[in-house]
């Protein structure tokens, strides 16, 4: 597995390399393979480089036609609502960029949660084949204070990769409700995963999460099996790493 660290000076620095991130990773996947996958999560995290992704230069560089988006995890919870991963992007963004519809994969938060995640499984298997692990260009993660992310909370290990179950319903989490979460061997099979968090409040669980400190979170199994895994972070989100000498680009 092939690691990277940025550190950027700010919340607002990180939104906008975080944005630079996906445009790069997008542009590349079209040029290599003529569409770009992405999985994106909820949380506040992500929400200011989705909000730049629907403004200039970001705007009219990326490739949308050729952007299928699906979604990490999301909570049972109406579209409107404002715990909705699905609905808070497409406040952020979806709504003000030139995305055909087709190309918008929200997980189905009406079906309940089994057949839900068989929905979503199905959609996956539809879209990336049905034989093996759907590999997107790209899945951006968040951290939890708990070490969780995704919506893989502590307690939760890989089941044997391969033949875990693609999407799994779980309970947790704040709000505590049902939420549909991409279990962790899709995670493991992107090409790449950027892991984006601010903020000092998490910097403890960074460093564990970074330095593989025990015990295991379901953090620390996030380990792309052959893509790679970039760490998005601001100075306070970093400030407690080890050795920060040369990485620091902010
Ligand atoms: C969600 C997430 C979740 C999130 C972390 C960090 O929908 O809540 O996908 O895994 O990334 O909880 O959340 P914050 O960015 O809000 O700290």
């Amino acid at each position: 597995m092939e690691t990277a660290l940025h550190i950027a000076k700010d919340a607002d620095e990180l939104a906008a390399d975080g944005a630079e991130y996906f445009l790069r990773s997008a542009k590349e996947s079209v040029r290599t393979r003529n569409r770009f996958t992405a999985a994106i999560s909820g949380g506040s995290s992500p929400r200011g480089m989705h909000r730049l992704l629907a403004r200039e230069p970001f705007l009219s560089e990326m490739p949308w036609s050729q952007t299928h988006l699906f979604w990490v995890d999301e909570r049972l919870l109406p579209y409107d609502h404002p715990e909705s991963n699905f609905g808070t992007a497409r406040e952020d963004f979806l709504s003000r960029i030139p995305i055909p519809e087709a190309n918008l994969s929200p997980m189905p938060v009406d079906l309940g949660p089994a057949d839900g995640a068989g929905a979503y499984r199905r959609r996956l298997a539809d879209f990336f084949g049905p034989l093996s692990l759907p590999k997107f260009d790209l899945i951006v993660l968040g951290l939890g204070p708990d070490g969780h992310t995704a919506s893989l909370f502590p307690g939760s290990s890989p089941g044997s990769s391969g033949e875990a179950p693609w999407v799994i319903a779980v309970h947790g989490g704040n709000p505590n409700v049902a939420r549909l979460t991409l279990n962790y061997n899709v995670l493991n099979s992107a090409r790449n995963v950027g892991v984006l968090v601010s903020g000092s409040g998490k910097a403890d669980m960074v460093r564990r999460i970074y330095t593989r400190e025990p015990p295991m979170l379901p953090a620390h199994y996030v380990e792309p099996t052959s893509g790679s895994l970039t760490w998005l972070l601001d100075r306070a989100a970093a400030s407690l790493l080890p050795e920060r000498g040369g990485h620091d680009n902010g």
